[in-house]
């Protein structure tokens, strides 16, 4: 089938990719001139796990091509919008700028029985607008939320959880056509719900909410811990065998970042506020302010761990992107704490595996390591910031080779304690003992 992919960021860039892989003709479309080319030429511009090799290949067989020119997209029947919808520079509100520029661009290209299918994250409400743009042209549009981790993009895309279709009258023509995109994930028996257009909406920024309210709940708990001696990991551990609760994102350390899950909360937040019901999600409110205590109780732990005054003394920071096998560094809780620390008058040197380049555009006045080795070399205080297996995998007897003092703070309570300690390090994480 022929598609095309309006925005070529994480989202987009790897949507037109997996969709030509499994056998579509796609054109992935962005204004960034620069994006496009380096897409075009099969140079990722951004690290994504197994998206350079897929990239290649999936040029290699024809099926896929990146253009700045909207007469491109002419020849497709199904148009994803995979744009960004950053927080407004004036509020919580998400930036709508991008999705209805996006939509407008295809007007002009758009006919009876093409069908626009929304993937971009957008306040609940969107789609029936956007759908009443559109049906001039005699298309219909459909929205098809995302929920694709960064640094397990390609696995998501190709094998997501589930497949979720808003649409404006259920079982309609359209429903079919975009069964014909999905159909490999679809004869794989992976669900499919079909809903109204709110519901997809919501479907997406209440996943990512509780995902948000879970990280919440545990780093509140590792406060706790930290005021009574107990250890959240094991907490959670424990927890996390109620197959009711689950294990999994119930990690304590510096919190939540990224380009999704702080932005989301707060546009639902506001989103709640402008429908009248704020009361029913103010809780969001609280599960960001918790998320960004854990940053300034990191930058206390790391003070205190040093006298009293972090000013002039040397600190590695482990870390820069949001998680680890990204080079994402929006809102990274780890960027932020290297950038207070780096305030308060500390000699910050900052090493990431791979999102050195991204933290520099942003924060040009921060000093960044070559190699692990050099940010470790006569640091007074180690500070983990984001869990890459490079730093998990640290020696602590080879480590204390390189370091100034023998001091390490693990803000993703991704070390094993006692192993640190037991070769004379001290250790100290977020609500463990
Ligand atoms: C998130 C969702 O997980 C995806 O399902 C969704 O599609 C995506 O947002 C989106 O809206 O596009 P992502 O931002 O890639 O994906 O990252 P997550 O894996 O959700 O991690 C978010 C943050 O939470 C990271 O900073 C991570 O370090 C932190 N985290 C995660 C914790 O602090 N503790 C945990 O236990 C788990």
């Amino acid at each position: 089938m022929r598609l095309s992919v309006i925005g070529c960021g994480y989202l987009g860039a790897v949507h037109a990719t997996a969709m030509a892989s499994i056998g579509h003709d796609v054109v992935g479309f962005d204004v960034d001139a620069e994006k496009i080319s380096r897409l075009s030429s099969g140079d990722a511009p951004f690290f994504e796990p197994g998206f350079d090799a897929l990239l290649r290949d999936t040029l290699a067989t024809g099926r896929l091509r990146f253009s700045t020119d909207t007469s491109d997209l002419a020849s497709a029947r199904v148009h994803f919008i995979a744009v960004g919808t950053p927080q407004s520079e004036d509020g919580d509100g998400a930036d709508m700028r991008f999705v209805d520029a996006a939509v407008r661009s295809l007007l002009p290209v758009l006919s009876e029985g093409d069908l626009v299918v929304g993937k971009s994250t957008v306040p609940v409400g969107t789609a029936q607008r956007l759908a009443e743009m559109v049906a001039p042209t005699g298309a219909l549009l459909m929205w098809n939320p995302e929920f694709l981790r960064e640094g397990f993009a390609v696995e998501d895309t190709l094998q997501p959880d589930r497949i979720v279709y808003g649409t404006s009258h259920s079982g309609g023509p359209e429903v079919a056509v975009l069964d014909e995109v999905y159909a490999k994930a679809l004869d794989a028996g992976i669900p499919r719900l079909v809903t109204d257009y709110a519901t997809s909406e919501l479907v997406k920024v209440a996943a990512n909410a509780f995902l948000a309210t879970k990280i919440s709940f545990i780093n509140a708990m590792s406060e706790i811990a930290d005021a009574t001696g107990a250890d959240v990991t094991q907490l959670a551990d424990a927890i996390g065998y109620d197959v009711r609760i689950g294990r999994r994102f119930l990690n304590a350390g510096v919190g939540f970042g990224g380009g999704c899950l702080p932005k989301d909360i707060r546009a639902f937040a506001a989103r709640g506020e402008e429908l009248g019901h704020g009361r029913a999600l103010r809780f969001l409110r609280e599960v960001d302010e918790i998320n960004l205590r854990q940053r300034s109780r990191l930058v206390d732990v790391v003070t205190e761990e040093l006298g009293g005054s972090v000013a002039g003394r040397r600190i590695a920071i482990l870390g820069l992107a949001f998680k680890p096998n990204s080079d994402d560094t929006r809102d990274s809780p780890a960027l932020d704490i290297a950038t207070r620390l780096h305030g308060l008058g500390a000699d910050v040197i900052a090493y990431d595996p791979e999102a050195i380049e991204t933290a520099r555009r942003v924060r040009p006045h921060l000093h960044f390591a070559q190699t692990l080795d050099e940010a470790l070399s006569g640091a007074e205080a180690t500070v983990v910031v984001t869990e890459w297996d490079q730093f998990r995998q640290l020696d602590p007897d080879t480590t204390s080779q390189l370091v100034a003092e023998t001091r390490i703070i693990d803000g993703r309570n991704c070390l094993d304690a006692q192993r640190w300690r037991a070769a004379g390090w001290s250790y100290r994480g977020l609500g463990r003992r």
